[in-house]
């Protein structure tokens, strides 16, 4: 689909990069030609994932910090520094999640995970954001972010508003650093099966019916995601910037209440709207 060496000269960061959709984006660009720093808070995926780039041929490294811990954050990125000399591309993808009634949750889980999803992205922005206008040649920055970051979602409520401040702050910095040609996007994923999200997400009985509700039927796959964003963080983007790309297979669209019809076969919808047709008069 791409050109092999679409992402050559590049040094991407990639928080959450061990498992997931990280790790799925990570092997991607590699692939094509990225250098990859690789960061969360566990060193075991993160080394299976260094140890896949390598084994391809490719240049790798893992960084531990836990990205709601500034300090651990900086000094994460002077690691990365200091072996590869420069990074060019953030991807903030670390999410913390789960399910809960909102009213029943203490302020330290909401902290939980605003303090991951939101302040960590702004603690990595930051931290790679001085870099890149210190280092004077543009880059780019790529938040995943969820399609209830606008329509909100109930029983994920400290996410939902985290979400939401990370895509404000895209499109605020896309017009900030815009004179640094630092071009902000994000993606929102519709559901993707992966460990992280499905441990902490999917109840009993929600998979059969994510699939039924979803225009495509099916789930979206890591490899699809990771194209995108290889697409985005690559020179092929040059002119996207404040944009979001939801990647859902249409799914956040079908609140409105005659995509209901979509479940009735073709024969039995003509059947009933024909019924519904005003009979002429002879
Ligand atoms: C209520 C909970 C809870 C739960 C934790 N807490 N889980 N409260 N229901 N299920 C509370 C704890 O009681 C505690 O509050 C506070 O949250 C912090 O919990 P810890 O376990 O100490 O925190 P920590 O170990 O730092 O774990 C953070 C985490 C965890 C967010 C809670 O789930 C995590 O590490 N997640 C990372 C990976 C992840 O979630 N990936 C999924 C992303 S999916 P008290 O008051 O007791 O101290 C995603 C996709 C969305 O974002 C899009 C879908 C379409």
């Amino acid at each position: 689909m791409f050109d092999t060496n679409l992402l050559s000269g590049k040094t991407i960061l990639v928080t959450g990069g061990g498992t997931g959709l990280g790790r799925a984006m990570a092997l991607r660009f590699a692939e094509l030609g990225a250098r990859l720093a690789v960061l969360g808070r566990r060193p075991e995926p993160l080394n299976e994932v260094v140890q896949s780039i390598e084994a391809q041929g490719g240049e790798a490294i893992a960084v531990t910090a836990d990205v709601r811990d500034a300090a651990r954050v900086n000094a994460a990125v002077d690691d990365v520094l200091s072996r590869f000399g420069t990074i060019n591309v953030l991807v903030n993808n670390a999410a913390g999640n789960f399910l809960a009634l909102t009213e029943t949750l203490s302020p330290n889980a909401f902290n939980a995970v605003v303090g991951i999803v939101l302040n960590g992205t702004f603690h990595c922005t930051a931290a790679v954001g001085k870099h890149l206008i210190a280092q004077g040649i543009g880059g780019c920055v790529l938040n995943i972010v969820a399609t209830y970051a606008w329509t909100g979602a109930a029983y994920v409520v400290p996410s939902v508003c985290a979400k939401a401040g990370v895509l404000a702050m895209t499109r605020s910095l896309a017009v900030e650093w815009g004179r640094y040609r630092i071009r902000l996007n994000a993606i929102a994923p519709g559901p993707f099966p992966t460990e992280g999200a499905w441990s902490r997400l999917m109840l009993p009985g929600m998979e059969e019916e994510g699939k039924r509700r979803n225009p495509t039927g099916r789930f979206g796959e890591p490899a699809e995601l990771a194209n995108l964003a290889a697409y985005l963080v690559s020179d092929a983007a040059s002119y996207i910037n404040g944009e979001c790309i939801t990647m859902d297979g249409g799914e956040w669209l079908m609140g409105q209440s005659f995509n209901l019809l979509t479940q009735l076969p073709p024969d039995q919808f003509r059947a009933l709207s024909e019924a519904l047709r005003p009979k002429k008069s002879a």
